[in-house]
C-alpha cells in the first residue's frame, strides 16, 4: 500500500487553508474506512472510524496488536459523547470542564453504539477529547469518532515525532499527517469512572493530585500497576502486556543522586569491558560523567516533563544504534514523574536496581 504524507504548515495554529484542505482529505479517507496516523498532544495516533468494525480490524492488523485490547475513541465536542455512553456521570462533566480538550481519557459505560471490535468486547468505552488542533479538526472531518491507539507497531515505544510514525507505518496505512514533534510525549492518563471506585488505570500528564483536587475526593492508581505481585491484573487490558520494550536491556537505577551516578559509572565500565554497546538516559547535570556509546540527557532530575518527553525517542534511537544495555537515572517519581516511572518500569520488565 502506498502511504500518502500530508505535512501541516502551522501545527500550533492557526491552521492554514492548505492544512484544512489536507485534513479534509484525511477525514474523507477515514470516512471511507481507511486509516490515517495523526498527531495529538501526547503521542501520534493511528486513526480509523470508531463506529466501523472493519476499520478497527484494520487498526489491529496494521499494528500487529491483540484484538482484545480495546481502542480509545477520540471526540471533538461534548455533544458527541452523549450517544456513545449510557449516561454522562457528574465526575465526567467536572473533569471534562477542567481537562478537556487535553491528555485525559475517561472510561464510562458504553451505550453499545461503539462496536465491540473497537471496545475489545467490554461493556465500557474509553473516550478522549484531544487538545491538538489537527487532531480535533480531523475528528470533525471524519464524522466525529476516531478510534486511535498509539501509531507504533505493537511492542515498540509509542511514536513521539513524525519520523517514528513513518518508520513503523509506512506502507501499512493510507496516510500519515506530519505535525512534527508531540509536546507531551507520553500517552494520556486513563481514569475509570465505570467501576466501584474512581481509579487511574494508566498514569499520565494529568496526575492523581490534579484529578483528586478537581473531584474533591481522593483518586488512587490501580493497585495492580504499583505492585507486580498484586493478585489482580491491571484493569486496562493494555497495561497487562509487556510494552515499550527496546531490544537493549533497560536498567533503571534508584537512589540518591551521587550514589546513582557513581553506580552507573562503575557498571558502564564493566559493560564496556565486556564489549557491550552502552547507553545512558540521564539528567543534563550528570551527562558529562559518563563514558557510554550513546548518552541522552533530558533536563534535570526533578523535571519529569522533560524526561517523559525524551524517553520514547531515546529508546528508539538507542535501538537504531544497536545499544545492548541502557542505564536510566532516577528522575522524580512524584506528580507527572509517576507516569514516567510507570513507563520506564514497563520497558525494563518491572525490575530496577536500588543503591545507597
Ligand atoms: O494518549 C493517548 O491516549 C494515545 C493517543 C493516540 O490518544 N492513545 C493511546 O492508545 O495510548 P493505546 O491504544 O495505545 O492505549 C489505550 C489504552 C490501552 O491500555 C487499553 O487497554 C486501554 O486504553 N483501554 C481502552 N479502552 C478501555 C476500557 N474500556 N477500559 C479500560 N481500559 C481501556
Ligand atoms: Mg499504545
Amino acid at each position: 500500500m502506498k502511504t500518502s504524507i500530508y505535512k501541516i504548515e502551522q501545527p500550533e495554529g492557526p491552521l492554514t487553508e492548505n492544512d484544512l484542505k489536507a485534513i479534509g482529505e484525511c477525514g474523507r479517507i477515514i470516512k471511507e474506512g481507511g486509516l490515517v496516523a495523526f498527531p495529538t498532544e501526547t503521542v501520534y495516533g493511528l486513526g480509523g472510524d470508531a463506529l466501523n468494525e472493519e476499520s478497527s480490524s484494520k487498526i489491529y492488523s496494521a499494528k500487529g496488536r491483540p484484538s482484545d485490547n480495546p481502542l480509545i475513541v477520540h471526540i471533538s465536542d461534548m455533544a458527541s459523547l452523549e450517544s456513545i455512553v449510557t449516561d454522562i456521570p457528574d465526575e465526567c462533566r467536572i473533569l471534562a470542564d477542567r481537562f478537556w480538550p487535553g491528555p485525559l481519557t475517561m472510561v464510562m459505560k458504553s451505550s453499545g453504539k461503539v462496536p465491540s471490535r473497537t471496545t475489545g468486547g467490554l461493556d465500557t468505552v474509553a473516550v478522549r477529547m484531544p487538545d491538538d488542533l489537527t487532531a480535533r479538526q480531523l475528528i470533525k472531518a471524519s464524522g466525529g469518532y476516531i478510534a486511535a491507539p498509539s501509531a507504533n507497531i505493537s511492542g515498540r515505544p509509542s511514536p513521539t515525532a513524525f519520523k517514528y510514525v513513518l518508520e513503523d507505518m509506512d506502507g501499512r496505512i493510507d496516510a500519515i499527517i506530519d505535525g512534527g514533534v508531540n509536546p507531551i510525549g507520553l500517552e494520556s492518563t486513563i481514569v475509570d469512572l465505570a467501576g466501584e471506585r474512581i481509579m487511574v488505570l494508566r498514569p499520565g500528564f494529568i496526575t492523581n493530585e490534579m484529578l483528586s483536587e478537581a473531584l474533591g475526593t481522593e483518586v488512587i492508581t490501580d493497585p495492580a500497576l504499583l505492585d507486580p505481585d498484586c493478585k489482580d491484573r491491571p484493569k486496562a487490558p493494555g497495561m497487562r502486556y509487556r510494552h515499550y520494550a527496546p531490544r537493549g536491556e533497560v536498567r533503571p537505577v534508584k537512589g540518591s543522586d551521587d550514589a546513582v551516578s557513581e553506580y552507573i559509572v562503575g557498571e558502564l565500565a564493566v559493560a564496556n569491558r565486556n564489549g557491550r554497546k552502552t547507553g545512558v538516559f540521564c539528567s543534563s547535570e550528570h551527562a558529562s560523567k559518563y563514558d557510554a556509546d550513546v548518552i541522552r540527557s533530558a533536563g534535570s532530575l526533578d523535571d519529569a516533563s522533560s524526561a517523559a518527553h525524551e524517553f520514547y525517542s531515546a529508546l528508539r534511537d538507542m535501538d537504531d544504534e544497536n545499544v545492548d544495555v541502557i542505564f536510566v537515572e532516577n528522575f522524580t517519581d512524584r506528580g507527572f514523574g509517576e507516569a514516567f516511572w510507570n513507563r520506564l518500569l514497563r520497558s525494563a520488565g518491572s525490575k530496577w536496581e536500588e543503591v545507597k
